[in-house]
């Protein structure tokens, strides 16, 4: 069971993505816990700012540090959460998620989640009560809700039982360290589009060799950067040096 805990003003934007599909059935089936903190409710005035000026001047608005301070206190404390959980904030400044991020986060028992808004938070959020920062991309959203989604939806498929056998994600792109092969399924024949004859033959060893091939033609293709770090067999090289090979000829 891990148990994410989202420190949020638009607790709201959560519920339907966490309402249906895949992360809504692990909630039910207890492998996953999505717990939503309104940050509002730690603010002690009479119109719950939880923003204010930057000091200095300049555009937008800023998070102020005590209702993320008291919203994250009140978190630890009431969950009993361990020193080492980590308070992770979202935002555009933060080292960039991948698979193997989700991989290592899906280790956890809680995690603690803040979402910025406004141009950002309180540098002394930063410096003293977040443990890590993470973005989902160059590029810049409206808070970091939605950020938090992608990575609670990233990291909980991975958590054992949340996603079926059968839809295991063992073969998933990135996973694996290359992009997934092409998929097919009935009927065989489409509008006079043919499905590959060896995913049709039964032969399992053909359509293994098949899969790993088109996986790294696709990588080679769409992302070769993917292959400088990713574990190749001798088998794997010789097939993209033909790849290559061919690519140089067709030039
Ligand atoms: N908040 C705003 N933009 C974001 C991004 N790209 N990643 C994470 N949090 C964000």
């Amino acid at each position: 069971m891990m148990r994410f805990h989202v420190l949020t003003i638009f607790p709201g934007m959560f519920d339907s993505p966490l309402s249906l599909s895949i992360i809504a059935r692990a909630q039910k089936q207890g492998l996953v816990e999505v717990n939503l903190h309104n940050i509002r409710d730690f603010t002690h005035d009479r119109h719950n700012t939880v923003d204010d000026y930057p000091f200095g001047g300049g555009p937008g608005m800023v998070m102020k540090p005590d209702p993320l301070f008291e919203g994250v206190e009140h978190v630890r404390e009431s969950e009993s959460l361990d020193e080492n959980v980590p308070t992770v904030l979202m935002t555009p400044q933060g080292r960039q998620f991948n698979q193997r991020i989700a991989e290592d986060l899906s280790d956890l028992s809680d995690m603690v989640i803040i979402c910025g808004r406004y141009e950002g938070v309180d540098e002394r959020v930063r410096q003293n009560l977040v443990t890590d920062e993470i973005s989902i991309g160059d590029y810049v959203l409206g808070g970091g809700e939605l950020a938090a989604m992608v990575v609670i939806d990233a990291v909980a498929r991975l958590i054992p039982g949340v996603v079926g056998s059968a839809e295991s994600p063992a073969n998933d792109s990135h996973t694996t360290g290359l992009l997934q092969h092409p998929l097919y399924t009935r009927p065989s024949v489409f509008r006079g589009m043919e499905a590959p004859d060896v995913l049709l033959s039964g032969h399992h060893a053909e359509i293994t060799k098949w899969q790993r091939w088109e996986a790294l033609r696709r990588t080679l293709e769409r992302r070769p950067d993917m292959l400088e770090s990713t574990e190749l067999s001798p088998d794997d090289r010789r097939f993209l040096d033909e790849l290559r090979d061919e690519r140089e000829r067709d030039d």
